[in-house]
């Protein structure tokens, strides 16, 4: 049994891909599966705490006594996030928030011509980067996924958006990072420690994560 070091604590997770409408039939988003956030939210709840899941469209089970929120796109996540991080201990960004999203949803399917067609994107807000701007903010972990320079790039977004931790995978691995069973994460703080977690099954990582973090409130 694992010990209960997050008890009386509640921890808020974004999980799995946003997906922003172009029109009825057709979006933007991502290869994120949601299993990475889900096994978060069972460690942190096997560690004691209480665990609220902000997710967005996955294909898997809410985890028994874990409050799941089901959003669609990053705009409904924002506002979801809003209300949950009130009286939050630990927020962990975990989804894969889409960048951009339509300037404009065409209520009407789009019909296609011969000619090329341009999609006009505006920025989404950064759920992770307004939590940490908040005064009395909860302990704000962060993830990143990145395909190439990853220590540098995941360092980067370690301050510039103000995270407590950054947990950085490397997607251009096969078989890792998205939609996949195992990862392997590197692990870096604002005072500067690092530590490697190496190839395992996002469970496993998931608990040494839940660890980290205790260790570190
Ligand atoms: O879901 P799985 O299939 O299990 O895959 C797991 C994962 C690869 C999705 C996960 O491990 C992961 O890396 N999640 C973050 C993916 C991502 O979008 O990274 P990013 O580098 O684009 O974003 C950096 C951080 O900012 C993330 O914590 C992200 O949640 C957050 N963010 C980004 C953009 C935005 N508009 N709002 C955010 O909160």
């Amino acid at each position: 049994t694992q010990e209960k070091k997050l008890t009386e604590k509640r921890v808020v997770i974004t999980a799995g891909p946003t997906v922003e409408a172009i029109d009825p039939v057709r979006y933007i988003s991502n290869h994120s599966s949601g299993k990475m956030a889900f096994a978060l939210a069972k460690a942190a709840k096997k560690a004691g705490a209480e665990v609220e899941i902000v997710s967005g469209p996955v294909n898997l089970a809410d985890p028994a006594g874990v409050t799941v929120n089901h959003v669609t796109s990053a705009a409904q996540m924002f506002e979801q996030v809003k209300l949950a991080v009130k009286n939050c201990d630990i927020f962990i960004g975990c989804a894969a928030v889409a960048d951009y999203t339509p300037v404009k949803v065409s209520c009407q399917k789009i019909k296609k011509n011969d000619e090329q067609m341009t999609l006009e994107l505006k920025r989404n807000p950064d759920i992770l980067a307004w939590v940490a701007e908040q005064e009395d903010r909860p302990f704000v972990v962060g993830f990143a996924a990145e395909s190439q320079s990853l220590k540098e790039f995941a360092t980067k977004k370690l301050h510039k958006k103000k995270l407590d931790m950054i947990c950085a995978n490397d997607i251009s691995c096969e078989g890792l990072g998205f939609n996949s069973d195992d990862n392997q994460l590197l692990l870096l703080d604002k005072k500067g420690n690092e530590e490697l977690l190496d190839v395992a099954s996002k469970e496993v990582l998931a608990c040494k994560i839940i660890n980290q973090i205790v260790a570190r409130i």
